[in-house]
């Protein structure tokens, strides 16, 4: 998978005086069957989550609250995708190295996921994941 293949998906919102409402549907805007959801919470200022890739798993993230930065890499190319209005997903396909940072205070990521929690689908050493995307075995 490339850079190309990751998007921003933008969901439907309901803008009401009462507090506005927005939703998300499996088959209107999930490019997967959705097996997990955990969500990022009390990240420290600077600090830094998920530095590696998956082979398998895949992503929907959405900044419930707040904000933050995505950083996905195909081993050629390295795109920032700041996710700021909860009206917007972030879809990551399988095989992309992703970074999440620039979390402001407050901030809430939620994870939608393709996958059980697997540890063995994780990449962890950056070296090992561009040697694998070389030899086109992600
Ligand atoms: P991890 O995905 O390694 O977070 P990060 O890449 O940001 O450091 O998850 C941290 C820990 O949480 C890991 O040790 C296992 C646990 N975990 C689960 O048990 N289930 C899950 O669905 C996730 C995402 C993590």
């Amino acid at each position: 998978m490339r850079i190309a293949d990751a998007r921003i998906v933008e969901l439907p919102k309901f803008l009401d005086a009462r507090g506005n409402l927005s939703f998300v549907e499996q088959k209107n805007h999930i490019p997967f069957q959705i097996r997990r959801t955990y969500w990022l919470y009390d990240v420290p200022g600077g600090e830094c989550r998920g530095g590696h890739a998956y082979i398998e798993n895949q992503e929907f993230i959405v900044a419930l609250s707040g904000s933050f930065d995505v950083v996905l890499d195909d081993g050629v190319e390295k795109r920032t995708f700041t996710l700021n209005r909860s009206y917007y997903g972030l879809y990551v396909p399988k095989g992309l190295w992703r970074e999440m940072n620039n979390f402001s205070t407050n901030s809430l990521a939620m994870v939608l996921s393709s996958t059980d929690y697997d540890a063995n689908d994780y990449i962890r050493d950056y070296d090992v994941f561009l040697k694998l995307k070389k030899d086109g075995k992600i």
